[in-house]
């Protein structure tokens, strides 16, 4: 057995799950030295939903942020969440746009890029996989953890051989909506060390109150890496807190070697930070507790509320019950797809319309057409031939890599890209990711730099980018 290593979330996952991804880089900066100095195996930090916050929200450039955030930890490894060919956006790009990212990421500064699949359809991650590799960074391919009656401990041990075989050099459980047992991780984990010889990390999220001891367990199997956060922005909806895992395991055979006294200069700004975000209204206390109920219903925690909201739209509160009983049928009918964005709110949404209509499917919509055509991917389980031609009439069934049927367009992106707003490469990812909300953020951008709109700024660096 050897020391366990961790990744340290705060950056990333931990303000994402606690209050929506608003941490700034004016917050981040102070503490980045402190970070570095710890020792950690990794930092998570960019990726996941940090890019859209960024420009949606904080008007902040992130491939400025990831550059900063280089600079100042330079003996930790980098580490970012990207969802394959949706990249950090909520469609599929073509390959070519896809390449261009990573290469972009890891030349800015990425060290390990974590890339997973609502469906776990492989075929989603080759691209990202190969340009990863190409670009010498870190593969780690994700499972999407979830539970029905497809997916067994030997079939997630199944994709695992896949994802091995694409080239990953590492694998992730991801069990977003922290539903994974103390005795499961550890049978899941155990089971993936004989299957493939790679390092495995462990994600979890607290919400459900198991997490850390889930963790326990699948070091115990031998997990190699486990995903923490310092603990003012541990637990709840986030994970298990650092120190108590370090301590945990301090003077056992799985130490992880790290400082206490180290990890407690952090702390302290991360204590600041919890306080500010309390106050400020954006972390609400109610997302540092346990919500059990995600165990009873098998969803995820966010969905759980979303339906709730959406029932409570309706006038139908009363009928909660019967849209988690729904919930299963669905997911059967649509061939079990993992709840995590964005099949969470497809299935949810799908199970809502089939409770309140009073007739199954009478309304689809189409998010939920889409994945039964196959415009996601594949899904887990087979869909009856019968039921997609009902939810999709006549429309073509996709069954090859949905990217095959887009055109590249990079060079086109390249084209189209408005002069005025350029200010780096980098910015034709942003806009290809974010058409709408990416000019506003460039608007901005040239405001604060220039003192004056995009339009009028003028530019040291005036060359098109194609
Ligand atoms: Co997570």
């Amino acid at each position: 057995m050897a020391q366990v290593k961790i990744t340290e979330t705060l950056l990333r996952d931990a303000h994402q799950s606690l209050f929506a991804t608003r941490m700034t880089m004016d917050d981040m900066i102070e503490m980045l030295a402190d970070i570095d100095a710890v020792g950690f195996y990794s930092a998570e930090v960019w990726g996941g939903a940090t890019f859209d916050s960024c420009i949606r929200f904080l008007d902040e450039d992130p491939w400025e942020r990831l550059r900063i955030i280089r600079k100042y930890m330079p003996n930790t490894k980098l580490q970012m969440l990207f969802r394959g060919q949706n990249m950090l956006g909520y469609r599929h790009y073509a390959d070519d746009v896809v390449e261009y990212f990573v290469q972009r990421a890891v030349a800015n500064g990425m060290d390990i890029i974590r890339i997973f699949d609502a469906l776990n359809d492989v075929r989603n991650l080759e691209t990202a996989i190969k340009a990863a590799k190409k670009e010498g960074a870190h593969v780690q391919a994700a499972i999407s953890y979830t539970t029905s009656p497809l997916h067994s401990i030997d079939h997630f041990v199944e994709y695992a051989k896949v994802l091995a075989d694409r080239g990953a050099d590492s694998i992730c459980i991801k069990d977003m909506a922290g539903l994974i047992r103390p005795y499961e991780a550890y049978e899941l984990v155990s089971k993936l060390k004989d299957a493939v010889d790679l390092p495995i990390q462990f994600h979890e999220h607290y919400t459900a109150g198991i997490a850390s001891m889930s963790s326990l367990k699948a070091i115990e199997a031998g997990c190699d890496i486990i995903d923490t956060a310092m603990s003012p922005l541990a637990l709840g909806t986030s994970h298990s807190a650092t120190e108590a895992m370090v301590a945990a395991l301090q003077g056992t055979e799985y130490d992880t070697g790290l400082d206490l006294k180290k990890l407690d200069k952090v702390k302290k700004h991360a204590a600041v930070i919890r306080e500010k975000y309390i106050e400020n209204g954006q972390l609400s206390p109610k997302m540092l507790g346990v919500d059990a109920s995600t165990l009873l219903y098998q969803v995820p925690g966010g969905m759980l509320s979303n339906l709730l909201s959406q029932l409570k739209q309706a006038g139908k509160e009363d009928q909660l019950e019967d849209v988690l009983e729904e919930i299963p049928r669905v997911r059967e009918d649509s061939g079990y797809p993992p709840l995590v964005t964005p099949t969470s709110q497809i299935v949810g949404t799908q199970a809502v319309f089939n409770v309140i209509m009073g007739e199954r499917y009478k309304m689809v919509t189409k998010e939920f057409r889409g994945m039964v055509r196959g415009e996601y991917g594949k899904t887990p389980g087979k869909i009856d031939p019968e039921f997609r031609k009902r939810i999709i009439g006549d429309a073509e069934p996709i069954d090859c890599r949905p990217a095959d049927l887009i055109e590249p367009e990079l060079e086109k992106l390249k084209a189209e890209f408005p002069q005025k707003y350029y200010e780096q490469e980098e910015d034709i990812l942003t806009l290809a990711m974010f058409p709408q909300i990416a000019p506003k953020f460039f608007e901005k951008r040239a405001a604060k730099k220039y003192g004056v709109d995009a339009e009028h700024a003028d530019r040291e660096n005036k060359v098109h980018p194609v």
